[in-house]
């Protein structure tokens, strides 16, 4: 396809390429998306009810409950060729690294070793009290248990996930930093539907887009691929040469 064949030029044109990337990279690997008709975990459930800070305060052991099924699918799923691929970049130097609003590791999985993850991740819990820290799998089974959700301080452990109602971590500050400065900025599926990770789109000077379905920041792309990224990323990585 010649828009791989411009968006490769494209990377090997520009000194500093960064990615974003949403949910819809993680689908190839069994994580459903968001906004996906039909599909998306918020065509049938209401973030709000499921992954705000509100509901988690307010019933926090209801809270893990709702969430376990979800998480524990993030934890174990396996990265997919979209990944991989990404990791390839990577190690050649043709991407700087990922910004991902995902929460599910599979980049660093796939080798990425440069990711910030704007919107926290699933690898450990951590008591709001004393700090401590638990690792998210053996937690999950004390959620399905149905075991005490406490830290020995009393508090109940939270997940280092971004929920609606949060601030954003360090690392975004970071990533808009690195948007500014960048020569191309490569979105990899998501709707950019969320800010203020939708605004980092208009910050590059060159922007292309890989996604299945229309996004809200198509008009400042040179580039619109359209397509599962499981199967375009290897492709690009390879008219890129890797
Ligand atoms: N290849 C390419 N694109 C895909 C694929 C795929 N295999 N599967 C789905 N997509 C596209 C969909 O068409 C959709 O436009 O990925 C996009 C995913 O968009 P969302 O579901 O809105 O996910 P995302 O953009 O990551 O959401 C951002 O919203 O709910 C919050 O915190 C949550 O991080 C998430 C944020």
């Amino acid at each position: 396809m010649d828009e791989i064949k411009k968006l490769a030029e494209m990377l090997r044109q520009s000194k500093d390429t960064l990615v974003l990337t949403g949910a819809g990279i993680s689908t190839e690997s069994g994580i459903p998306d968001f906004r996906s008709p039909g599909t998306g975990l918020w065509t049938r459930m209401d973030p709000m009810e499921l992954l705000s800070r509100p509901a988690l305060e307010r019933d926090p052991v209801g809270f893990w409950r709702r969430v376990e099924p979800m998480f524990r699918q993030m934890a174990e799923a396996r990265p997919n060729e979209g990944h991989y691929a990404l990791a390839r970049l990577e190690k050649a130097g043709l991407i700087r690294g990922v910004v991902t609003q995902n929460i599910d590791s599979l980049h660093q999985k796939a080798g990425a070793n440069v990711v910030l993850e704007v919107h926290g991740h699933l690898r450990s819990v951590y008591c709001p009290g004393c700090g401590a820290e638990e690792d998210m799998p053996a937690f999950l089974d004390r959620v399905a248990a149905g075991e005490s959700l406490q830290c020995r301080c009393g508090q109940i452990f939270r997940p280092h996930v971004v929920l609606f109602g949060d601030q954003l971590p360090e690392c975004f500050n970071t990533a808009w930093r690195w948007a500014r400065v960048c020569d191309l900025l490569v979105v990899v599926g998501s709707s950019l539907e969320v800010a203020p990770v939708c605004w980092l789109v208009p910050e590059a000077k060159r922007v292309a887009i890989i996604n299945m379905g229309s996004t809200q920041c198509d008009y400042l792309a040179e580039v619109v691929i359209r397509g599962r990224a499981g199967e375009i990323l290897p492709a690009l990585a390879a008219a890129a040469g890797e």
